[in-house]
């Protein structure tokens, strides 16, 4: 019985594994439940008691040798596929490539310059940080001027001439500078106003704004251009204009798009009346004109500007613009566009 366990022993010595899948046959073939090794001790009792002490030593060598022999051989066979190189194993499937998606501002901006370069709009854009001309003063809003409140402003503080833009059309005073009529063209672009923050404002959102400039351009033209964009966007067709005031604009007017009341959230978004307001517009005031150097007998023009937030919180049913600004993947990993 002690020859055999030699025998044994002399073997697990002498054993080598190419895969760990040999190294663990070779593990059940002696340490397995039904392995060699129960054996031998399932047959200690039938061993005559003067030579119990010397089988059982037997049989532990042989148990500590196939234990070591099997620890070494794992050792050795791990360290073989760390060797395979910094590429690990190649035939191995790839990892997913996660695809990133544009931010839902950007899609909803390049929506909104699609449907007016469709007609003949081109894109300007300025500087966030203006001097006091283009922003307020071209823009019939002289120092002083009770409107300039309108929009609480951030100033630079070692020069008051210098501030943070309030709306982009700070780029259409410098569009018209630079260009002679007919100007058609749109604003995109990121815009501060020293507003508290709140699920409704922000004191930084972002604006689309739009300027059409030509001979005999009438309220009318404005009415048309803006049915089109809202039938394109919401796909509703049917807005009404509300008399209201900008300094820059007259008349202007404020926009609604009549948004239905089937729903629930609806009557909780138009307040019950069915009705939304989604941006300012007006027929450019001639003294704006006469500022950018361009004769208001000979042309005239229409004006309008939308926040991109709240278009984007209409069309996406989005209750609070902070969402835009938290860059919550759960959130961001909704919008996949094309645009
Ligand atoms: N500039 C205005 C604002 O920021 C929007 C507007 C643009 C209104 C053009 C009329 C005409 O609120």
């Amino acid at each position: 019985m002690i020859d055999k366990i030699n025998t044994h022993i002399a073997e697990v010595k002498a054993f080598n594994a190419e895969s760990k899948k040999e190294v663990e046959a070779f593990r059940i073939k002696y340490l397995g439940k039904k392995g060699i090794l129960n054996d031998f001790f399932a047959s200690f009792k039938e061993v005559p008691n003067d030579q119990k002490k010397a089988f059982g030593q037997a049989v532990n060598a042989l148990k500590n040798t196939a234990e070591t022999k099997v620890a070494e051989l794992k050792e050795t066979l791990e360290g073989k596929q760390e060797e395979k190189g910094i590429y690990g194993d190649l035939s191995k499937p790839g990892e997913p490539i996660e695809i990133g998606a544009r931010h839902p501002i950007s899609i909803v901006k390049n929506q909104i310059i699609e449907i007016f370069s469709n007609i003949g709009f081109n894109v300007s854009e300025g500087p966030e940080m203006e001097d006091d001309w283009h922003n307020f003063t071209a823009l019939n809003l002289p120092e002083y001027h009770p409107a300039r409140d309108m929009q609480d402003t951030f100033f630079i503080q070692t020069d008051p001439d210098i501030l943070l833009r309030t709306h982009t059309s700070s780029v259409q005073v410098r569009y018209m500078e630079n260009n002679k009529p007919p100007i058609r063209t749109i604003s995109p672009g990121r815009v501060f106003r020293n507003e508290a923050i709140s699920s409704r404002s922000h004191c930084i959102f972002h604006q689309v704004e739009g300027l059409y400039i030509d001979k005999d351009v009438s309220f009318a033209d404005l009415k048309q251009t803006l049915l089109y964009f809202t039938k394109q966007l919401f796909g509703k067709s049917k807005i009404r204009l509300r008399p209201s005031y900008f300094p820059f604009t007259e008349p202007s007017a404020e926009v609604d798009i009549y948004w239905g009341l089937e729903t629930e959230t609806d009557y909780r978004i138009t307040k019950g009346t069915g009705w939304l307001e989604i941006m300012g517009c007006g027929m450019v005031d001639p003294n704006v004109l006469k500022n950018c150097d361009i004769d208001p007998t000979e042309y005239s023009g229409f004006a309008f500007g939308m926040g991109i937030e709240r278009i984007a919180m209409l069309l996406h049913q989005i209750g609070d613009i902070r969402m835009f600004y938290e860059n919550d993947l759960r959130f961001l990993e909704q919008f996949k566009s094309s645009f």
